[in-house]
């Protein structure tokens, strides 16, 4: 083996999270911030990967990956052989974990091609180890990139949407995705009356806005569809709270944009972690002003720029 690279996108979801774990539509978009992987073969026979973005590096001898290559094809029994690798990713990124077994299938393979489907399910497996109960729109929106409406194992890419562009804020605020989601499962099976009809509620908000995109894709964007979605934000950050899944440092960035006239949302599990802001086409930002730390475009439709900005 010489040296390769993979790489997979991260992700933002706008609207549905924790609510897509049971079984509610989620919306989500893939980011051009990456997480990258090198491989590289050693003269001693030993196998090397290291992820710089998350200072991970871990190497093993060739023979310990045969085991993998008589099952490629998935199965619990692969689970249980993935277990050692997926550790590799844990505690980071869902990207993290893709790359990882990107990288392995690609191994496999004979690096002879990608097939995407079984990247994703072997990816899923990961997450089941790492999170514990997954939806599964992580994994995918990290395997075909783009923006996507995620339904109960059935992903429906959106191909006409409007560009938006958004703030990524991190809070910097760690937390675990596999507690959140089950403490959000005990708030659901403690108090099912009025759990339920929030995640319809979060389920309509993201079929709401996947609306309102299409609408701004083909008659253009107006004033009144940036209010709808702004709204729905704020809606759903409510919703979030609901499930108990918010944090002071998130009600912070609400409150921070909110100054500016701008909305925001947490994104992905919650507890911490990242939080979004809708931009409008005509909000700049003021890289002299505030600590942005990485401006750039994203990689696919959808969502057409995001700024990273540290609290
Ligand atoms: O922890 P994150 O940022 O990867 O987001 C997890 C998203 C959840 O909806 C909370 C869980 C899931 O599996 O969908």
């Amino acid at each position: 083996v010489g040296e390769r690279f993979v790489s997979a996108p991260g992700k933002a979801i706008l609207h549905g999270e924790h609510a897509v774990v049971h079984g509610k539509v989620a919306l989500a978009v893939s980011l051009n911030l990456r997480t990258y992987l090198r491989l590289q073969g050693t003269a001693s026979g030993q196998i090397c990967i290291h992820l710089p973005n998350i200072d991970t590096f871990r190497a093993w001898d060739v023979a310990a990956l045969q085991p993998l290559v008589s099952d490629r094809k998935g199965g619990t029994s692969l689970v249980e052989r993935l277990r050692a690798f997926a550790g590799v990713a844990e505690g980071s990124t869902d990207s993290g974990n893709m790359a990882v077994l990107a990288f392995l299938y690609l191994y496999l393979s004979g690096f002879a091609g990608e097939e995407l489907t079984l990247i994703n399910k072997w990816a899923f497996q990961g997450e089941k180890i790492i999170h514990g109960n997954p939806s599964g729109v992580d994994n995918a929106v990290a395997t075909w990139g783009g923006i996507l409406r995620y339904h109960a194992g059935k992903i429906t890419p959106l191909s006409r949407v409007p560009l938006l562009r958004i703030l990524l804020t991190n809070t910097k605020v760690p937390r675990s995705t596999k507690l959140l989601v089950s403490g959000v499962k005990d708030k659901i099976n403690k108090f099912p009356s009025i759990m339920v009809p929030v995640l319809e509620s979060v389920d309509a908000v993201s079929r709401t806005c996947e609306l309102t995109l299409r609408e701004m894709a083909t008659a253009g964007a107006s004033a009144q569809q940036y209010d709808t979605l702004e709204e729905l934000m704020d809606i759903n950050q409510h919703h979030l709270s609901v499930m108990g899944v918010g944090h002071p440092a998130l009600d912070t960035l609400c409150r921070l944009t909110l100054a500016h006239g701008l909305h925001s949302k947490l994104t992905g599990a919650g507890g911490g972690g990242c939080g979004i802001t809708l931009l409008r086409p005509g909000n700049t930002t003021h890289p002299h002003h505030t600590p942005v730390l990485h401006t750039s475009s994203v990689r696919s439709a959808g969502i057409s720029e995001h700024t990273s900005l540290s609290l």
